[in-house]
């Protein structure tokens, strides 16, 4: 008998929307966004991120206020469910057994939804969750920092840390619904307000030469926390990495290449060995440092683009170095290397690694030297 090749496509399309005061009674984009049964209201569970709650006393209140007055459209299935705020809530499965056994108490189907609202990693935890629950829920994401808003949380993936490495489990699972209120940005610590900032700098290096600038221009705004300049860099890094996972033709990454991991392979690592005292954003910045030289040192990007990039970044008020550079492991060697191999497991043995050729240009690279790069290490 032959060999019988099946093949279909299935395309995905959600909307990314922005706006503010997403609970305030007179806005109905949420409402809009999800749409009922026929007959009958949409069912939601509400996830949120405790330190979104602890920041916005207000917010419980305002938030049953809308869903009273929206209960013709959406019924909430029970109080919405508190679970704690950063990346410790990757690092276990508790809370995604929590929301997994409210959705079978609550009988949710594959036309209810989980509304998740926090951090990126709140947002990667309850949407692993939504895509297991009778193999996928329809999960609609509130980003409340700027990295949610700009990356994390508007992307197609989900994940959790095990094993003791950074997102070793997870799915691809589009959201149904993005909504970005920029209102959340302002409760932000300054730690998150600029961690996001980082993967702005990230992608415009790799992809917008204009855009790189604009954020060099506006470092100083940046750091002062001028709301109107942060929205616009949340929608163009939004628009930059939307396009990308629309565009690139590997949207699930079956490939190895990962063009918007540029400064990645070094940021999971610092995470992971500073028992992520040091955050994803704040990795990020270091990674992008220590690729940067790398791109110097191999005559991709000159010492005066070098000079911006590392001026831009510590302009906004993010470091790019950490005293953990200088880790040693058994062997005598730089220890953040390890990361490095990680990432090439991540990807499937082959190595792959972006890097800028010139600033808003790039270049995959399948090897990196590592004299050149313990180099780079020194030298930011
Ligand atoms: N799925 C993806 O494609 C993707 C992409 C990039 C990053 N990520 C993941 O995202 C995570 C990082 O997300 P993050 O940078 O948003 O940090 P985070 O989720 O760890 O949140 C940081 C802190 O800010 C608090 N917080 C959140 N919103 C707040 C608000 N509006 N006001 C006050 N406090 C608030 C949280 O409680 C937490 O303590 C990492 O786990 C990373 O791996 C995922
Ligand atoms: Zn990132």
């Amino acid at each position: 008998m032959t060999t019988i090749h099946q093949k279909f496509t299935v395309s995905f399309k959600y909307p990314v929307h922005f706006t503010r005061h997403v609970f305030d009674l007179d806005n109905s984009l949420l409402a809009e966004t999800m749409p009922g049964r026929p007959g009958g209201a949409a069912r939601a569970l509400v996830v949120i991120d405790s330190g979104v709650v602890a920041a916005n006393p207000a917010l419980l209140e305002q938030l049953n206020r809308w869903f009273a007055s929206n209960a013709a459209a959406i019924e909430l299935v029970k109080a919405p469910m508190i679970v704690p705020g950063g990346e410790n809530v990757k690092n276990g499965w508790s809370s995604v057994r929590e929301i997994m056994t409210y959705a079978g108490l609550e009988h949710l189907d594959r036309q209810s939804y989980i509304i998740a609202i926090g951090g990126g990693a709140v947002l990667d935890m309850a949407g692993f969750a939504a895509a297991l629950v009778h193999r996928g829920l329809r999960l609609v994401r509130l980003p409340t920092t700027v990295l949610g808003q700009n990356d994390a949380g508007i992307g197609v993936k989900n994940s959790m840390n095990d094993g003791g490495a950074k997102n070793f489990v997870g799915t691809f699972a589009p959201p149904f619904a993005v909504i970005n209120d920029f209102e959340f940005l302002k409760s932000l610590p300054f730690k998150e307000w600029v961690s996001g900032v980082a993967e702005a700098f990230k992608v415009a290096i790799i992809a917008d030469r204009q855009f790189f600038t604009w954020l060099c221009e506006n470092a100083h705004h940046i750091k002062e926390r001028d709301q109107g300049v942060m929205e616009e860099l949340v929608y163009r890094t939004a628009q930059l990495h939307l396009n990308h996972i629309a565009t690139s033709g590997d949207p699930f990454e079956f490939g190895s290449a990962r063009p918007l991991d540029f400064g990645h392979w070094a940021a999971h690592r610092l995470e992971l060995i500073s028992n992520f005292s040091i955050g994803h954003g704040a990795g990020v910045a270091i990674g992008i440092a220590i690729d940067s030289a790398y791109a110097m040192l191999e005559n991709r990007i000159s010492q005066a683009e070098f000079t911006a990039i590392i001026k831009g970044l510590q302009g906004c008020g993010l470091a790019t170095s950490s005293e953990l550079l200088k880790r040693l492991n058994s062997e005598g060697e730089p220890d953040l290397l390890e990361g490095l191999e990680q990432f090439r497991e991540h990807l499937g043995g082959d190595l792959c690694v972006t890097l800028p050729n010139p600033i808003g240009r790039k270049i995959e690279v399948h090897e990196m030297n590592r004299d050149l790069l313990k180099e780079a290490i020194r030298m930011v």
